[in-house]
């Protein structure tokens, strides 16, 4: 079909009126030189676009790569932050029963009182913040369904990072104070006094 139409252009250009002089009708070779350059281009374009298409899906299969390297690098990292670190007084070591797990509701955290000593851990999921609750096993969030063992390590998605636990040191006053910047050992426990 493309070769009839370029036959025709060429015919009705020589047999244009004009002043008179009529151009030179094209030599069968030199339709034959037109048609075989169009064929190269079209030949070339279908190679340009195979390499375009070649090009686009190894990008895609590098985005995907990349994705999935970037999500499992994240596996241990939060996705609620949970603001600035802060550092506050819990109250005195008389305060916490041997044996227990105590919820401070201001500052959303569990002291967590044994034979070893004193734990401090965060309640809010890592998932997006909710408060997680006691359940026999650990903690159960109500949220999203994430589930942590009694030390606070992920047992059910869709968190991903564990609660976080925290320093906590005697101070001279008596009181038992928390950093919320300085993350401490998931599950170790600290003599105070
Ligand atoms: S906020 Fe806890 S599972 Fe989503």
């Amino acid at each position: 079909m493309g070769k009839s139409k370029k036959r025709k252009k060429k015919k009705s250009i020589a047999e244009q009126p004009g002043d008179g002089s009529v151009e030179p009708e094209s030599s069968p070779e030199q339709i034959e030189e037109v048609e075989e350059k169009s064929a190269t281009a079209d030949e070339s374009s279908s190679s340009s676009r195979r390499d375009f298409l070649a090009k686009a899906g190894i990008v895609a299969v590098c985005s995907c790569a990349a994705g999935a390297l970037a999500g499992s690098v994240r596996l241990a990292v939060p996705d609620f932050f949970d603001g600035p670190p802060e550092r506050f007084p819990l109250g005195r070591p008389s305060d916490f029963k041997t044996g227990t797990l105590t919820w401070v509701r201001e500052k959303q955290l569990f002291v967590l009182r044994d034979e070893d000593g004193f734990g401090v851990f965060s309640s809010r999921c890592t998932h997006l913040g909710c408060t997680v609750r006691r359940t026999a096993e650990g903690f159960f969030c109500p949220c999203h369904g994430a589930r942590y063992d009694a030390r606070g390590q992920v047992t059910h998605g869709p968190a991903r990072a564990p609660l976080p636990w925290y320093g906590l040191w005697l101070e001279q006053d008596g009181y038992i104070w928390v950093d919320t910047g300085e993350e401490a050992e998931m599950g170790s426990m600290r003599t105070l006094g």
